[in-house]
This record gives structure tokens, C-alpha cells and sequence, in this order.
């Protein structure tokens, strides 16, 4: 890989042990995927920022690094609501670790707003053609698809490094050979709201890592096609998709079709919903929305359901503190009703959801993670499901 003349003295150490390190990270990757060269990002996702995750190992590596990042960096959600963790049965064993892990990247100059939606905040909002280094699979899916950026899928610390450095390794999703679909998918119905996270999660288990292409009956909104891009990122692993004459990079380019097309069918997306009524009879039962975190769209929609009404079930609704503190109106007709505004973290990463059996969701990817990170069951159902499901019985 060819490295600059400052870039070299980086590497041999001339500005110090952290740097040294973090242009280390991004050459290993640059050489392991032949990449040519560094290139400038305009910002970074970093995951890795829940004690859940990470661990004691993960808090002294970063606390053991020192400097400021170059270019706009945020973190990813963390283990819990930085402010109201006793509020969702967190210990304070957790959340003393964790506020520790949230100073040590505060140190390196880090935002400490924990998203996986950074792309509603300013600073954050990427432009088509931007190359970052975002690590949340679900951002890193929205920023390539629906924004039309560039990032691969990175690690913490490989995100962390290239917001120390300013720069990334040039290949993968940076390269517009890869960002060709490789598959079609035509579905053969028409689609709105949760439907499309269950998309995700049928078509995420098919693709794999490819770029599908999709055929849709109608057109996505923003919020919709981070619920696919989600759902997809985690029953598969797909970081970049394209929706025919919708996405940014398909309504610019006429794609060749892939040889090989999955067709979806209505009654496999009504399956994605009734496949868990084993689970419906759980008295200890928690309803999250929120995954990804929510926009202030999908935040008005459920402060509009619940206007009123009265939830008995405990319910969280995921979302940055940035739009829950810009909403606050709509914060406080969903609290009302005795459901709680999460913010920092979600379902997935806070050790609170362990504290429950079963978990209803209206997102394709906290279905496939809840099981398998949070030891609980999940079931799937639309907004107005989760809220119906939310006040039907008791708190367990
Ligand atoms: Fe975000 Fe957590 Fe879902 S990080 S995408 S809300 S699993």
C-alpha cells in the first residue's frame, strides 16, 4: 500500500504510541484487502461502547490511548440510558463501567451522543459520495444505501483508528466495483411500515454479504428503508443494497440484473410475523421499539398511538438523545402513557433486556439479535401490534 511521507513518519512513530497504533490497524486492513492507498474520511462510527460488549479488556484499551480524533467521530449506543439507568433495572456495578468506557473516549475527543442513527445529527448528515468509517452494521448499511456513502462494515477499533488518523484503507465499499449488485430480489407484493424489516430478515438470510437489487411494487420512505437495511445487516451480513429507481446510486446508474433474482412472496412476509405464537402466552414480557434508533417521524407515529392510552406492559422506545431532546413534546405524551423514551442504548446492548423472557419488537434486526445476544424470546409485530400487545394485560 502506498503510504505518504507523513503517513510513513506516523507509522515509525514520530507523533507518538497512540497514532502508531491506530495507522498500524488501518495498514494491516489496507494490506489484508489490497488496498492502494489511505484515503480522507469526514467521519466515524464507532461501535464497541457497551460494557456489555466490550468488557474490562475493551475499557483499558481505550482508556490507554490518548490524543484527539480528526475528523467528527460518535459512538454507538451504549449499555444504557447514561442518565436513567436505575430506571431500567441496571446495577450500579454496570453503570459505574460504563460511564468509565463513555470518559474514555470523551477524552479522545469523541461525541458521547451514542447512536446507531448518527445520520440524524448534525455533523453527521453524509453526502453521496462521502467516504466514512462507521461501524453499526444498520448506520453503515443506511449511509451506503440510502445515502449513497462509502464505508465498510468497520470494527471499533478500526473505526476508532481511523478517526484518530483522519483517514481509512481505500478498498471494499470505498471502490465502485464492489458496489455493483450481485443478485436481484423482486417482491411480489405491496409493502408498508414493519413489512419491510421483516423484507430484511427473509432476504438477509438468502444474500448473505452480496448487493441486492431490489424490485419493490412501491416506493420506500427514508424510515422504511433503514428498517430493510437493518433487518439485513443482521440475518445476513449485507452492507449495501440498491433499490431499483429509488436509492441514490440506482436512480443515477442503469445496473446490469444479476443473474441470479429471489422472488418474495406476501405469505412468506405474513410467516416472518406468525412464526413466534409459541411465545405469545409469556407474562414476563417487555415491547421495544426503536430499532434502529427512532427518527422523530417514527417517534410522533407512537406518541400518536399512545396519545391517551395507557400501557401495562413495560414498553421502551429507542432513540438518541439528540431527537428525544428536540421532541420533547412527543416524549412526554409516549411517557404519559407509562411507556419509557430510551436513549444511549437499546435492546440489544443494555444487560436490562436479560432481566425479562420474552421481547416484542417491530424490527427485523432486533428479532434476529434478541434471541441470540440477549437470551430472551422475540416476537414481531407491526407498531400498532407492539402497542395493542403493550396494553393487553399485566405487567409481568
Ligand atoms: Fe441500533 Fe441497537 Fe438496533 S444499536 S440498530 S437499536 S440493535
Amino acid at each position: 500500500m502506498h503510504l505518504t511521507k507523513e503517513e510513513e513518519r506516523t507509522l515509525n512513530g514520530e507523533y507518538g504510541e497512540t497514532l502508531q497504533k491506530a495507522i498500524e490497524i488501518l495498514v494491516a486492513l489496507g494490506d489484508i484487502y489490497g488496498a492502494d492507498s489511505l484515503i480522507p474520511i469526514k467521519s466515524a462510527q464507532i461501535a464497541g461502547v457497551s460494557y456489555k460488549t466490550i468488557g474490562d479488556a475493551g475499557l483499558e484499551w481505550i482508556s490507554d490511548l490518548s490524543g484527539k480524533v480528526k475528523v467528527p467521530a460518535i459512538l454507538n449506543p451504549a449499555g444504557m440510558d447514561l442518565k436513567r439507568w436505575q430506571d431500567m433495572g441496571v446495577s450500579p456495578k454496570f453503570a459505574k463501567k460504563q460511564h468509565e468506557i463513555i470518559k474514555a473516549y470523551e477524552k479522545l475527543g469523541v461525541n458521547t451522543k451514542c447512536t446507531c442513527t448518527p445520520y440524524y445529527l448534525e455533523g453527521f448528515t453524509a453526502r453521496y459520495g462521502d467516504h466514512l468509517a462507521w461501524s453499526e452494521s444498520s448506520a453503515v448499511s443506511y449511509a451506503n444505501s440510502v445515502i449513497g456513502a462509502r464505508t465498510n462494515r468497520e470494527g471499533g477499533p478500526s473505526a476508532l483508528s481511523a478517526a484518530l488518523i483522519g483517514k481509512t484503507a481505500n478498498y471494499g465499499y470505498h471502490l465502485d466495483e464492489n458496489r455493483k449488485p450481485t443478485v436481484s430480489v423482486t417482491v411480489e407484493c405491496e409493502l408498508s411500515g414493519s413489512n419491510y424489516g421483516a423484507l430484511g430478515y427473509l432476504a438477509g438470510m438468502t444474500v448473505g454479504n452480496r448487493v441486492p437489487l431490489f424490485f419493490l411494487k412501491n416506493e420506500p420512505c427514508g424510515d422504511e428503508l433503514k428498517a430493510l437495511g437493518a433487518a439485513m445487516a443482521a440475518s445476513g451480513a449485507v452492507a449495501l443494497y440498491h433499490v431499483d429507481k429509488v436509492t441514490p446510486e440506482a436512480r443515477k446508474t442503469v445496473f446490469e440484473h444479476p443473474d441470479e433474482n429471489i422472488v418474495i412472496e406476501e405469505s412468506q412476509i405474513r410467516e416472518v410475523y406468525e412464526n413466534r405464537k409459541d411465545a405469545m402466552s409469556c407474562e414476563n414480557e417487555i415491547i421495544a421499539l426503536g430499532c434502529p434508533h427512532c427518527s422523530s417521524d417514527e417517534l410522533a407515529r407512537i406518541a400518536r398511538l399512545l396519545k391517551g392510552k395507557t400501557v401495562k406492559k413495560e414498553m421502551w422506545v429507542c432513540t438518541s438523545r439528540e431527537v428525544a431532546d428536540s421532541y420533547p413534546h412527543l416524549v412526554s405524551t409516549i411517557e404519559k402513557s407509562g411507556a419509557m423514551v430510551v436513549c444511549d442504548t437499546c435492546m440489544v446492548v443494555s444487560p436490562a433486556s436479560e432481566n425479562y423472557k420474552l421481547m416484542m419488537v417491530d424490527s427485523g434486526k432486533a428479532l434476529t439479535y434478541v434471541p441470540s445476544m440477549c437470551r430472551l424470546e422475540a416476537k414481531f409485530g407491526s407498531i400498532e401490534d407492539c402497542i395493542k400487545e403493550a396494553g393487553d394485560s399485566n405487567k409481568g
